[in-house]
């Protein structure tokens, strides 16, 4: 089993990855740590309290940051994730959640959790990546002692996608690009799946219709949460449908033969108009550049197999 601490600003697509750690049986969640990003950190975080409530109670959730380590934070977008951040589905009183929050700090939890199972955890990151950063800077240690780092973010051009919240950055990168670039030059295995594949798998109108009749509770939740995002992205996109952000960094996890991957360094531009945008030099280019030389190996996905991981996510939930 895959032991891992979720790291998420829930976020519908959030929402939905969680549901499908929560139901695939080669994932043991050992905590959830949210981030501000798709909401405010009060928003993610009562988020994370009330998924965990309803689908994993005893899943603990640590607060994370509220705000990137060196830019201004850009503010969420309510209009993708509805105003309560799991596109407008009702959500019970704050007292009545039912999740359990931890009284650690992410990145302290981050930190505690990786050192008691040494060789263990995945690191599984779809919001910003500022409590990574923020445990690494504290505890260098952790980089070889996790398991792996597996992210939701950045683009890299393949089949034309460079970014979605400017025309060069992705979301969780762009909200903090520093924090990202950090964690690109740690000693740790990391693997990235931004847009060049999670924009090539979408589920359509159909299949969602379909996850809602076949999911019984599960795929009515799924409906439910969706309907914001499913018309965000009718209107910004013309697709009738919706794009399987972080829910691919979880098929990425338990079924990496579904995806193509580039090996080489990752920088990400902290600041200008192309803030945000993340490029890697593959290991196969032999001229030298000081920017990228001497940086980890990290693998970029650069191509997937949609249906597969469609046929998984619904076969799992
Ligand atoms: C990413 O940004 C967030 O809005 C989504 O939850 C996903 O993690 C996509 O760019
Ligand atoms: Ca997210």
């Amino acid at each position: 089993k895959h032991k891992v601490i979720y790291d998420t600003d829930p976020g519908v697509d959030d929402a939905m990855a969680l549901l499908f750690q929560v139901r695939h049986p080669d994932i043991e969640l050992l905590g959830v740590t949210s981030v501000f990003g798709n909401g405010t950190i009060e928003t993610t975080t009562r988020n994370a309290l009330y998924l965990t409530g309803k689908f994993a109670p005893h899943v603990p959730v640590a607060r994370g940051a509220g705000a990137p380590l060196v830019r201004e934070a850009p503010g969420p977008l309510p209009f993708i994730h509805g105003h309560n951040g799991v596109g407008d589905i009702a959500l019970p009183a704050d007292d009545q959640l039912g999740g359990t929050l931890d009284p650690r700090p992410a990145h302290r939890f981050i930190i505690d959790t990786v050192r008691a199972h040494p060789g263990e955890v995945t690191l599984l990151a779809v919001g910003p990546m500022t409590n990574l950063a923020l445990a690494l800077a504290e505890a260098p240690d952790i980089a070889g002692l996790v398991k792996q780092v597996v992210i939701m973010g950045g683009a890299f051009g393949f089949h034309g996608i460079l970014g979605n919240v400017s025309p060069a950055a992705e979301a969780n990168i762009f909200n903090d690009p520093h924090a990202a670039d950090q964690i690109f030059n740690a000693a740790w295995p990391l693997a990235i799946v931004g847009l060049d594949v999670t924009e090539r798998t979408i589920m359509n109108a159909a299949y969602l219709a379909d996850l809602r009749d076949a999911g019984a509770a599960d795929g009515q939740f799924l409906w439910d949460v969706s309907r914001v995002y499913h018309a965000f992205h009718l209107s910004s996109e013309g697709l009738d449908g919706i794009f399987t952000h972080d829910a691919s960094a979880v098929a990425y996890l338990v079924r990496p033969d579904l995806y193509t991957t580039r090996s080489g360094p990752v920088r990400v531009l902290t600041d200008g108009l192309a803030i945000g945008q993340t490029i890697q030099k593959p290991s196969t280019m032999p001229v030298p550049n000081p920017a990228w030389d001497g940086r980890p190996a990290i693998s970029v996905c650069i191509d997937v197999n949609a249906p597969g991981v469609l046929d998984l996510y619904r076969a799992t939930i």
